[in-house]
């Protein structure tokens, strides 16, 4: 038997409703229970629990899953983590239960990662590698670290690991998608190898940095694959989350080299984006570890402009965000290789919240000749302040500014009251039209959106939609949506079943197709369906599917100047007319 349908068995014999009164206390209302969502900063019930489903989602901020999504988030433990905790509070034996990690669709490819990577370290320990250790040397990487951080290394030959990997069996198509080849030939020559873990700690990509003193290109990385997206990951991830669950804070930079410079400095809670750009699937990761993220980025503008805009994303997903500027021209590693690991701790003991960090910025751009500026900036410092719960702090703050702007304490204490005021109704505006909690949710629903997202429920509890499906007569428009029908039709292939809650198990922390799945299930529709609704449902996207073609018709008849041409277009978009009759 392989990992996902143990885990479901598992899961059959709990209740989730069990396990999640032990985090959350659930009150009944109808055949649902509701609680306080965990997962951001809330004091309504808007957490719904369904016993019959064995799910449970937020209509507040979206978090869904099965019993396994839940444990995994709320203690921030693996999949696998969670597992043995759900069996553990069910009083299941799972000590006989063989879990094994590798049963995956996508083993095949970290088998061919982990056989580029040790390719790739070979090279680093061959006599090819002088120039490289010697590069590696001049910026105080030593040999230690570069087999604590299993640095690899590319060579000048350009099919080298293609020839390798193609006398192991492996066919170019496969190297091609995963981004190990390009055509024929090896995607990384002469760089140094980084390699990038997902979540879970495997190779699923490179970065390869040139050390010939260049500076074009300086990092190649894999592109996209269905084992690395970069937007879904974070380096170290898998190494930091136990430090940031103990401390309870993690830290956030640009790249892996700060990470690696931070670790060696003692610093085990960090981890990296690629650059300076954070979606909100990295975010959400990081909120996942803690609440409390300090980000460190780079002494430069972007750099600025990350802790802003990073800062303000993750505020706004329920976290307490505080910063560490380091000073122009300098990343995490060239702080530390100057003033040394003591003063970089020192500096992240003392990070100043985000709030703090943004009246620096506002200062730094102000004219202090005009009036104007003077006011608009006060007025900025004030709006600021008036975000800080702590009382002392925003005394603080008044006092300042009162002496550096030579006005009267009252003045700004009053201006602060009314806007504290503003805020507070703002907020409770706010809060009357988030969705009543025992209502169902008001999603907008155009017709288009319930077709497709009724289909995929259906899919996922009624046979005939999924005959339907494997047909070929659905068509999602979207390519999330489609993406995630195929994926519900390949594990009803390998398992011949399949329920909503099974499937989580399977999305694992795709949080990506999480969210799709969400939609569907945020219908609450029941599992009985007549076969009409479901023909009318496949008709709809039909007719989504003309009219975006006929657009796209137009489109090309108003831009196309060949009189014949517009003819011949104007023929199809009648066709299209007629067959819609
Ligand atoms: P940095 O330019 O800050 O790199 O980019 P770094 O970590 O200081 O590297 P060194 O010290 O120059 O060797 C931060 C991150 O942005 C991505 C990489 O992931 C890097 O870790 N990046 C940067 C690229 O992908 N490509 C580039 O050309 C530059
Ligand atoms: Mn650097």
């Amino acid at each position: 038997m392989d990992n996902i349908n143990t885990m479901n068995e598992i899961r059959r014999k709990v209740d989730i409703v069990d396990v999640i009164s032990r985090y959350v206390p659930l009150r009944q209302k109808g055949k649902n229970f509701f609680g306080v969502c965990p997962f951001h900063d809330d004091t309504n019930p808007s957490m719904s629990v369904s016993r019959e489903k064995q799910i449970y989602r937020c209509f507040s901020c979206g978090a869904s899953g099965n019993v396994f999504n839940f444990v995994m988030d709320y203690e921030h433990v693996s999949y696998y983590e969670a597992l043995q905790i759900v069996a553990e509070k069910a009083g299941i034996e799972i000590q006989g239960i063989h879990i094994s990690k590798k049963d995956h669709k996508n083993e095949k490819f970290y088998e061919l990662y982990e056989l580029a990577h040790k390719y790739y370290r070979n090279n680093m320990s061959s006599s090819y590698a002088k120039k490289a250790k010697e590069y590696l040397a001049s910026r105080k990487i030593t040999e230690e670290m570069i087999k604590k951080y299993k640095i690899g290394l590319s060579l000048e030959r350009i099919d080298h690991l293609t020839k390798l990997l193609l006398s192991k069996g492996y066919d170019l198509t496969t190297l091609n998608d995963l981004g190990l080849t390009s055509f024929d030939k090896d995607v990384y020559m002469n760089r140094i190898i980084f390699p990038l873990y997902d979540l879970e700690g495997r190779v699923v990509g490179f970065s390869g940095r040139r050390y010939d003193g260049k500076k074009e290109n300086k990092y190649v990385n894999t592109k996209g694959t269905p084992i690395f997206q970069k937007g879904n990951l974070l380096y170290n991830y898998h190494e930091a989350r136990e430090f940031a669950r103990s401390k309870n804070q993690i830290i956030v930079m640009e790249g892996f080299m700060a990470v690696i410079r931070s670790n060696e400095a003692g610093i085990k809670n960090a981890v990296g984006l690629m650059g300076t750009a954070m979606t909100k699937e990295q975010a959400k990761l990081i909120r996942r570890l803690s609440e409390n993220v300090v980000v460190c980025f780079d002494g430069d503008e972007p750099g600025r402009k990350a802790c802003l805009d990073n800062g303000l994303e993750l505020e706004k997903l329920g976290c307490q965000v505080s910063v560490v500027q380091l000073e122009d021209g300098l990343d995490p590693d060239d702080y530390i290789l100057k003033f040394g690991e003591e003063s970089f701790q020192n500096l992240v003991k003392n990070a100043i919240t985000l709030s703090d960090y943004r009246i620096k910025v506002l200062k730094k751009n102000i004219d202090l000749s005009s009036d104007l500026e003077k006011t608009e900036y006060i007025q900025s410092v004030l709006a600021e302040t008036s975000k800080i719960e702590d009382e002392i702090h925003q005394e603080f703050i008044l006092k300042k500014l009162a002496n550096e702007f030579n006005i009267s304490y009252n003045t700004l204490e009053k201006r602060l009251l009314s806007l504290m005021k503003e805020r507070e109704q703002e907020e409770k505006k706010q809060n009357s039209i988030k969705p009543m909690v025992f209502e169902k949710p008001k999603i907008k629903k155009d017709k288009y959106y319930l077709a497709t997202y009724a289909l995929l429920y259906y899919m996922l509890v009624d046979k005939r939609c999924f005959r339907y499906y494997e047909e070929g007569k659905i068509n999602f428009p979207q390519e999330e949506e489609r993406f995630l029908a195929s994926e519900i039709s390949y594990y009803y292939q390998k398992y011949g079943i399949i329920t909503p809650a099974d499937f989580y198990t399977y999305l694992e922390n795709n949080e990506k197709l999480k969210t799709v799945l969400n939609r569907a299930l945020e219908l609450d529709l029941d599992q009985k369906v007549e076969e009409k609704e479901i023909l009318d449902y496949i008709n709809t996207l039909k007719e989504y599917q003309k009219n975006q073609e006929k657009k796209r018709l137009e489109k090309m008849m108003k831009e196309e100047n060949d009189v014949m041409k517009q003819a011949e277009l104007a023929l199809k978009i009648a066709h299209l007319k007629e067959s819609e009759n």
